[in-house]
């Protein structure tokens, strides 16, 4: 495993065995041990996007892995692709650091960095996917449900990124989803046909949220407007009425657990109450990213 660039890259074996050294890692720090891996090591974290988690989790896990991290902000670089190609940065950045994690715009962009770079490249969000958070949440999941093997996911909302990166990670492990949007707005029927062919029939999609969430364990949502998405905030306020996680709708999978990968945007996707409900699970996803991301960077760049 030289990248970590979408979930389905990954085997099965190897999605276990990074869950596996999570929940170690999450049980060797919660116990005050340390595991200095990465000392001497440094990862440089570009971000064309905003991030309070996935900026901070990753800045802290280099740390506590005994290395250090280089937050870099596109217009300190002259934009990413822009003053120099992709290619170039690449090819500099393994001259100088241990690894690279970026969040971008185009999913082309981090593939691009991952082709020309001599070490290590972690997806931090691109408008496709959103892979250290499906397994931040698949590491949650398995915290809450005890197992992964049957769990339904009823995902409400858009068919974006954070969908995206969820459904490859329920194929791979044994996990049911089903995804409800409102017309027009449903996840790509190539990536539904590729989860799909991992593994038959664990992704299905409708445009109800009351059908969807009947039986769930979980209950995930995302923001309506993802980054990148501001000019069609109105459009897609107006369109996603009626898919909002609020009390009605959780009232018919009383039991479900409440996901969202954050940031919230209460009184949009999610309501205050359901966010702050005793089944939200949401901060505890939160710090998950921080677990997830200590078992990547070792076995990355250790
Ligand atoms: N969930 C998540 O990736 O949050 P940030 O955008 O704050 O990193
Ligand atoms: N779908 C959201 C996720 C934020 C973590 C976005 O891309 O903005």
């Amino acid at each position: 495993m030289k990248n970590f660039l979408s979930i389905n890259d990954c085997s099965t074996e190897q999605l276990k065995e990074l869950l596996a050294e999570s929940r170690q890692l999450k049980k060797l720090y919660k116990a005050g041990g340390r595991d200095l891996c990465l000392s001497g090591k440094t990862l440089a974290m570009l971000f064309e996007k905003p991030s309070l988690r996935t900026r901070i989790s990753f800045q802290v896990a280099m740390t506590d892995l005994g290395g250090s991290a280089i937050y870099v902000k596109p217009e300190d670089i002259g934009g990413i692709g822009k003053r120099e190609p992709i290619k170039d940065i690449a090819r500099v950045l393994s001259r100088y650091v241990d690894g690279i994690m970026a969040r971008t715009f185009e999913h082309n962009t981090i593939t691009e960095l991952a082709g020309f770079a001599t070490v290590p490249v972690i997806n931090a969000l691109t408008d496709f996917s959103h892979p250290c958070q499906g397994m931040a949440d698949v590491l949650t999941i398995e915290e809450h449900c005890g197992r992964l093997e049957g769990v339904k996911i009823a995902f409400i909302g858009d068919g974006n990124n954070v969908a995206r990166s969820l459904a490859f990670a329920c194929a791979k492990l044994g996990m049911k989803m089903i995804i409800a949007t409102p017309a027009g707005y449903e996840l790509d029927a190539v990536s539904i046909e590729t989860a799909n062919q991992i593994s038959a029939d664990s992704v299905s999609q409708t445009n109800s949220p009351a059908q969807a969430v009947v039986d769930a364990d979980i209950i995930y949502t995302d923001t309506w407007v993802s980054m990148g998405q501001e000019d069609e905030k109105q459009k897609r306020l107006d369109d996603f009425a009626g898919f909002q996680v609020n009390a009605e709708l959780v009232k018919s999978a009383p039991g479900a657990k409440i996901m969202h990968c954050l940031p919230a945007y209460r009184g949009l996707e999610i309501t205050d109450e359901v966010a702050e409900s005793e089944n939200s699970i949401m901060f505890d996803q939160a710090e998950n990213r921080l677990h997830f991301q200590r078992a990547l960077l070792k076995k990355l760049m250790s």
